[in-house]
């Protein structure tokens, strides 16, 4: 029995979808789209995984009346909360494509096509950090895989220098201001996070990972310290840590440099900020995430070594039914913590071969000039106050008088009327608003009259 027999077809069923997915990429989403309860949601459902199925088409119009309309639209252009997203049409149409294709992408003999095109994606991301053409990696599902990849993999390489003696504890070091990832891979590896003092905007700087070094004996990786972790920028604020210094200290001490870019590092294809990531030639690994500002669908992140023999090291997986696989060919599941995989970056290379290098660079500089315009927006307002100059894209800034619930009453009342989704955040102790860009659509005079609207008093 084949399986076109086994399971029912049928065609008006797939055209409803595909018909669906196509008014959605050409149209847009909704922005009052918003989280409703858990029991609201179950109750607007019903049962749906029943015995004998609830129906293909009651389940999309489930999926078009209740689930779809629950779930926030992160691809607008008003969306400027957390990192929010903002894919191509091409590479949200490509992804259908792939999961048609339904690639096993972790051998290269299962997916020797699909990872050859996404190689080339990886290399010109390489490129622009100004790695060698030996460098590479895979693509993984999000930064949280990637830096734990990395860092697993740092750990390996120092291990095996060490030669079998262990050190008292692992750790790595970062700073307060590196991502939430960042902390949680140290959990799953059961070691810890040796703290380095960011400098008045955050920043990891060479003298300040010096100074923490200074406190270790003379050689660090014998003590388990196996990687510095600097961010390219940070998430709260956008800051990027003073890469070319650490990297002059961990190559003198001998410590691998992973790159936090899971935001920012996408913003090293833009000239006008290029000088914030010298260094970067200097790491060893680092991530980005192309479901962020490099306009892919989720979910999609780079993980990128200097020198992917380490990460294989890690990462290869032996037993006796896979021992067909062949090792002298290039098998994306040697680079991280997984086996299987989708060829995730398959949206990302159809949309950067669709419109070419140089857009995409006029895309993120559009947002670095979206993001400069609108601080002198916040600046010539005197009910606003800027908190720091942006590096990248995110803009942190006061309404002057304005107390944490004001925020909050001021962010719910936006988030409903579906104008502006921005979510207040806390720096230096101090609740504030932030916006984070990302889409090169975001027009500056919505932005600027969103902030007109701040002179008012909060929302009752
Ligand atoms: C700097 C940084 N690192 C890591 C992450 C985690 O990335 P992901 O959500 O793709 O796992 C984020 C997410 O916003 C981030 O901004």
């Amino acid at each position: 029995m084949t399986g076109e027999r086994f399971w029912p077809h049928d065609e008006q069923l797939l055209r409803s979808v595909m018909d669906w997915s196509w008014r959605r990429i050409t149209d847009g989403q909704n922005p009052q789209a918003r989280a409703r309860p858990s029991a609201e949601l179950d109750a607007a459902l019903g049962d749906t995984v029943v015995p004998d199925g609830i129906g293909g088409h009651e389940a999309l119009r489930l999926f078009t009346q209740v689930v779809v309309p629950a779930t926030r639209a992160q691809d607008n252009p008003m969306n400027l909360a957390f990192v929010p997203a903002a894919p191509t049409e091409a590479a949200l149409v490509f992804d259908l494509a792939v999961s048609a294709a339904e690639m096993f992408a972790g051998t290269w003999e299962a997916g020797a096509g699909a990872i050859a095109a996404e190689n080339q994606a990886l290399a010109w991301l390489a490129s622009l950090a100004g790695w060698p053409a030996s460098a590479g990696g895979c693509f993984v599902s999000g930064a949280t895989m990637g830096n734990l990849s990395a860092l697993v993999a740092s750990r390996e390489r120092a291990r095996t220098r060490l030669d079998g003696a262990a050190p008292p504890r692992w750790r790595f070091a970062a700073t307060g201001d590196a991502h939430s990832s960042v902390r949680a891979a140290a959990t799953v590896m059961d070691c810890e996070v040796l703290a380095v003092p960011g400098d008045e905007r955050g920043r990891m700087t060479g003298t300040a990972l010096a100074e923490v070094l200074a406190t270790l004996g003379p050689d660090p990786v014998a003590e388990g310290l196996f990687a510095v972790v600097v961010s390219s920028g940070t998430t709260n604020a956008g800051v990027v840590d003073d890469i070319a210094g650490v990297a002059e200290v961990c190559r003198a001490n001998g410590l691998w440099l992973h790159v936090d870019g899971a935001y920012g590092a996408a913003a090293m294809v833009a000239p006008s900020v290029a000088p914030l990531f010298a260094g970067m030639e200097h790491a060893d690994s680092f991530v980005v995430d192309p479901h962020k500002w490099l306009f892919a669908p989720y979910d999609c992140c780079a993980l990128v070594y200097r020198e992917p023999e380490h990460g294989a090291a890690a990462h290869s997986q032996f037993a006796n039914y896979l021992e067909g696989v062949d090792r002298t060919v290039w098998n994306p599941a040697d680079f991280a913590v997984h086996l299987t995989r989708r060829a995730r970056g398959l949206p990302f290379w159809f949309s950067l071969a669709t419109y070419g290098t140089d857009r995409y660079r006029d895309a993120v500089e559009t947002v670095l000039a979206t993001t400069r315009a609108v601080a002198d927006e916040i600046r010539s307002r005197p009910h606003l106050r800027l908190v720091m100059e942006p590096d990248l894209s995110v803009v942190l800034f006061e309404r002057v008088g304005w107390e944490p619930a004001d925020y909050e009453a001021w962010s719910d009342y936006h988030a409903r009327a579906g104008n502006v989704l921005c979510v207040p955040t806390r720096w230096e102790d101090r609740s504030m608003l932030r916006f984070c860009f990302i889409n090169p659509t975001t027009d500056v005079d919505e932005v600027a009259s969103v902030l007109d609207g701040l002179a008012d008093a909060p929302p009752g």
